[in-house]
This record gives structure tokens, C-alpha cells and sequence, in this order.
């Protein structure tokens, strides 16, 4: 594998969980396969646990990582061509990729969409560039439509937490009081939908993702009826794909509760906002496997990052 930028990048998703939960049985086996070798992570956005999961595998494979705020660290980007660059960007992408490439083996970039221009969103503006301009592989730690880290996380945790053979599991949108984007969904949609589980969305009207990504899995505009009988419960707020990047709807009314969530293992990629997406008694119950979910962001990220390495 070259580059790691989506879920589709996943031959075999089977495959790829259990060897993410044999590099999590014995983290530090392939310790000598990054020796000399330099992960750059360059973030221009905030995070913390992909930050510090990805620095995490990195150091468990026995590779040096670099970390840099882009945004306020580096010198404004341009990614247009032909652009005179006479405003507020001073380093066009073309040099910028080159030079971070002699410095690094990889690259890992986390740059999220603007939510007012969709179709700049959808061309994955910056992580295109990165794969055009670099000359190393390039890992998306979330862009502007997909966050396949997480999403292979998340396949990892049902894995093991499932009981039965196919679990039912939901993905439910939940009220949020800013405009947040789709990539998460996006991902974990993705990641469902190659994976043997019986997979439904809830979202309010209004909410419903992009048809292209959402493809024959089920809709439902009640969040009660799609909860019937589910294993698990992914919780997720986006903003309106349709009403592109607009809050249209913050109906409490779809705020997880434990009444709800009944015996569901409860989700979220995190950071999760308290008694506003789900209430404390989820996330202070047995049901939530939240903490449990986002150490796997190591694993997933480490079987990346080996995968990437064992192609030279
Ligand atoms: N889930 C996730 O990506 O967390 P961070 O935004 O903190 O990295």
C-alpha cells in the first residue's frame, strides 16, 4: 500500500482487524521495521487523540515522529495554480510537499473541509495535493470528507466487542451546537458497509449524507424505530450535506439516553460533548466502550503505518 487515504484503501477489512488485534496483542514486535525512518504529522487542525495514537504507533514500530501545527506554525499555504501570491499565503503546496518529503518517510496530514464550499470539500483539495506534490506516502489523519483511521478503529472495537455473529449496529446523528463535518460518518459508513454487520443510519430529515457514500444502507427519520434491537450505537452530529455544512436541526429530542440505548454498546469517535449529544449516565455506564474505542486509534494507525513500511 502507497498511500492511506480512505476506507476504500482496505482490501480485506476482515484481514486488517485481526491483524490490528495481533499488533495489539504485541505492540512492540515490528519495533525494528521503522528504525531510521521519520513520520511527519502535520496538523492544521486540532486533535488529540489522533495526535498523539499516531505519534504513539509510530514510536511502537521504532520510527521517529515530527509534529507541526500547520495553521499556526508554518507559512500560509496555497493550493491554487497560477495563483499571484500577493495575499496572505507565502509558500505554494508544490515546494512545501517537496521539501517536508526529504525530511520525512511519510506524511500524515489532518485538514478538515471548509463546510461553505462543497465542491472544493469534495475534490479533497489538500490531500490531493500532498499525494501529487509529495514523494513519500501520504496518511489522512481526517480530511474534508473521510477520517479512515477512525473508521478502521471503529471496525476493530465492534470486532471485539460483538457477541453475536452480525451485530445490528446504528449510526445515529445527535444534536451539536456548531457546524461539524461528515467525515467521521462518511468513514464509519464506509468501514459498515465492508464489514458482515447489519447496519442502519438515523439521522432527522435534513441530515441525510451523501447518497454516493450512503449507497442501499438504510435511512430512518426515527431514531426509535432504528434502534430496535440494536448491538451497538455509533453516535456522530454533521452538519446538513444537503444544506451544505448548515445546521438545520437541534432537536435535544435526539440526544442519546441510556432509556434509548437499552442494552447497545455505546460509540462516538470523541471529543463528545456531555448532555448535549448524549447524556452522562452512557458514557458513565458499562455500555460505552468510548475509552476502549479510541485506544484502538493506535493499533489502527500502527497496521497502516507497518503496511506502508513493508512496501518500502
Ligand atoms: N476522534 C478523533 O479524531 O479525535 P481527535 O480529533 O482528538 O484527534
Amino acid at each position: 500500500m502507497k498511500h492511506y487515504t480512505s476506507i476504500n484503501d482496505i482490501d480485506n477489512i476482515d484481514d486488517w482487524i485481526e491483524e490490528a488485534k495481533q499488533l495489539k496483542a504485541n505492540p512492540l514486535k515490528n519495533i525494528d521495521l521503522g528504525k531510521n525512518k521519520t513520520l511527519g504529522l502535520l496538523f492544521f487542525n486540532s486533535s488529540l487523540r489522533t495526535r498523539l495514537s499516531t505519534q504513539k504507533a509510530a514510536l511502537n514500530l521504532g520510527m521517529n515522529p515530527i509534529v507541526m501545527n500547520v495553521s499556526g506554525d508554518a507559512w500560509g499555504l496555497e493550493f491554487e495554480d497560477g495563483t499571484v501570491m500577493n495575499g496572505n499565503t507565502a509558500e505554494h503546496i508544490k515546494e512545501a510537499a517537496a521539501v517536508v518529503s526529504q525530511y520525512c518517510n511519510v506524511i500524515a496530514v489532518r485538514a478538515f473541509p471548509t463546510l461553505t464550499d462543497k465542491e472544493k470539500d469534495e475534490s479533497e483539495q489538500v490531500m490531493n495535493a500532498f499525494m501529487k506534490y509529495a514523494s513519500v506516502p501520504i496518511v489522512n489523519m481526517e480530511s474534508a470528507t473521510g477520517h479512515p483511521l477512525q473508521g478502521l478503529t471503529d471496525a476493530l472495537t465492534i470486532s471485539e466487542y460483538k457477541k453475536v455473529a452480525k451485530p445490528k449496529v446504528v449510526l445515529s446523528w445527535a444534536p451539536h451546537i456548531k457546524a461539524l463535518p461528515h467525515a467521521v460518518a462518511n468513514s464509519f459508513i464506509q468501514a459498515m458497509q465492508k464489514m458482515d454487520v447489519e447496519f442502519v443510519i438515523a439521522n432527522p430529515e435534513g441530515y441525510d449524507l451523501n447518497p454516493k457514500i450512503t449507497g442501499n444502507t438504510p435511512i430512518y427519520h426515527n431514531q426509535a424505530e432504528a434502534f430496535k434491537d440494536a448491538d451497538f450505537v455509533y453516535t456522530k452530529n454533521w452538519s446538513s450535506y444537503e444544506d451544505y455544512g448548515k445546521v438545520v436541526n437541534t432537536d435535544p429530542n435526539w440526544m442519546i439516553t441510556k432509556d434509548k440505548l437499552k442494552d447497545a454498546k455505546f460509540m462516538h469517535c470523541l471529543p463528545v460533548r456531555r448532555n448535549v449529544v448524549v447524556e452522562d449516565a452512557v458514557l458513565d455506564s458499562d455500555n460505552s466502550i468510548v475509552i476502549e474505542q479510541a485506544n484502538n486509534r493506535t493499533y489502527a494507525a500502527q497496521l497502516v503505518l507497518k503496511k506502508i513500511l513493508e512496501n518500502g
